[in-house]
């Protein structure tokens, strides 16, 4: 039935996180969290004041003063690597915030970032990864503004982060159980229970984040800057990888080419894993064409086949339920920029109603499979 070839890369398995509790940030990140190899824990504290006042020349001496060589980020861990990347990046992006392109006021940072990027296997500043889950909470929590909004936001992608992995790694898994078997269903469930974060991240943001202050304080802040002339976007949730979760749920076969042209420009933005996961996918099927083609291809499905596609059908609901207020919520926050503003990955708002109708039509291609299903085959 089901005919992928799905050799997962190497050390690659959900079991030994999906049981998880949801929104448990896993260790390996509070460690990066609590790491500051560029010792500018007062430096960082400092940010969110030296931005108010534009104080560009503080926000350049800062940058100046904590940059290491080459040499010694050469002894770095990764970990090490995106710790200083999250620092150096928030610096570098409040001067690109103040009107400057950082790159010309400390072009010797540049090979510093790259290398750093080198060893952590990332793009060369900080994303919404750094951001938010390599972010300490508290006091040494890196802030670029005062506005407990934005302490907020950090805190809703938070609750999404680990929840969201899980539930990614768990589809990958998913692709190699039968669809004829209850083991399908079991593990569709706990995917399913990973995913519903998102949907809890962005009821927490409604509630707690000024639409006015999201748009007009805290989104200039993550604008694309560039090093060596190469432009990369600014840390926004755009970079998490609910695509990757379309990718292998609907859409790794999918035509659609603002969508993917859409994934194509956020992948490099993801940790490798992701990235491995989303080209391992890419071309092959997509569980809800697996699930249209068993529909098709069975005389009668049987209760566990019927229950597949019922699990399948649910996750594509999970989307469905965070994409909607999600895209009311941008909407409301747009509504205080101008008519050509675009979000941190370069994207008009219109791109999440342009997503959600997708997914919209994912739901109905399977929907449409199960009647055709219904029907007496010679009705066809
Ligand atoms: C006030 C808060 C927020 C606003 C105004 C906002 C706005 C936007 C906008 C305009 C986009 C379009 C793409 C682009 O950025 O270029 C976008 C994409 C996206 N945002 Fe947000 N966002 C907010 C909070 C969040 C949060 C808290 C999450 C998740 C925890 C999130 C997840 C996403 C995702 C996954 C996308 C990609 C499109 C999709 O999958 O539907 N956003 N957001």
């Amino acid at each position: 039935m089901n005919d992928l070839d799905v050799n997962l890369p190497k050390g690659f398995s959900t079991q030994r996180n999906i049981f998880y509790k949801t929104y448990e940030q896993p260790v390996e990140y509070l460690a990066i969290a609590r790491l500051d190899p560029l010792h500018c824990d007062n430096e960082m504290a400092e940010l969110p004041a030296w931005n108010k006042k534009g104080n560009v020349d503080a926000i350049v001496g800062a940058i100046l003063k904590i940059a290491p060589t080459t040499t010694v980020i050469s002894s770095f861990t990764e970990s090490e690597a995106h710790a200083a990347l999250r620092d150096l990046g928030m610096l570098m992006a409040s001067v690109k915030k103040h009107g400057v392109e950082p790159e010309t006021l400390v072009p010797s940072v540049v090979p510093v970032m790259v290398a750093l990027g080198s060893i952590a296997s990332m793009v060369p500043r900080e994303t919404i990864m750094h951001y938010a889950a390599w972010n300490p909470d508290g006091e040494r929590q890196r802030c670029f503004t005062h506005f407990f909004d934005e302490v907020k936001v950090i805190q809703g992608t938070k609750i999404a982060i680990p929840g969201l992995e899980r539930a990614t790694l768990g589809l990958a898994e998913l692709q190699s159980i039968p669809l004829d078997s209850p083991e399908f269903v079991r593990h569709a469930r706990l995917v399913h229970m990973n995913m519903s974060a998102m949907v809890k991240a962005i009821v927490f943001t409604i509630v707690n984040v000024n639409p006015r202050v999201f748009a007009v304080e805290l989104r200039p802040y993550y604008d694309p800057f560039t090093l060596n002339g190469v432009e990369y976007m600014g840390a926004g949730a755009v970079q998490l990888p609910v695509f990757v979760f379309d990718h292998l749920l609907w859409s790794s076969d999918s035509r659609d080419s603002v969508f993917t042209q859409f994934k194509e420009h956020n992948i490099p933005y993801c940790t490798p894993v992701f990235r491995t996961l989303y080209h391992h996918f890419t071309g092959k099927a997509s569980l809800v064409r697996l699930a249209c083609q068993m529909l098709r291809d069975v005389r009668t499905p049987s209760l566990h086949q019927m229950q597949s596609v019922q699990a399948i059908n649910d996750l594509l609901d999970v989307l469905v339920r965070f994409r909607t207020p999600h895209k009311s919520l941008a909407n409301r926050a747009f509504a205080h920029r101008d008519d050509q503003s675009l979000g941190s990955g370069g994207y008009r708002p219109t791109i999440l109603e342009h997503i959600l109708d997708l997914t919209l039509e994912a739901k109905h291609d399977l929907k449409y499979a199960l009647r055709m299903e219904q029907e007496p085959k010679e009705q066809r």
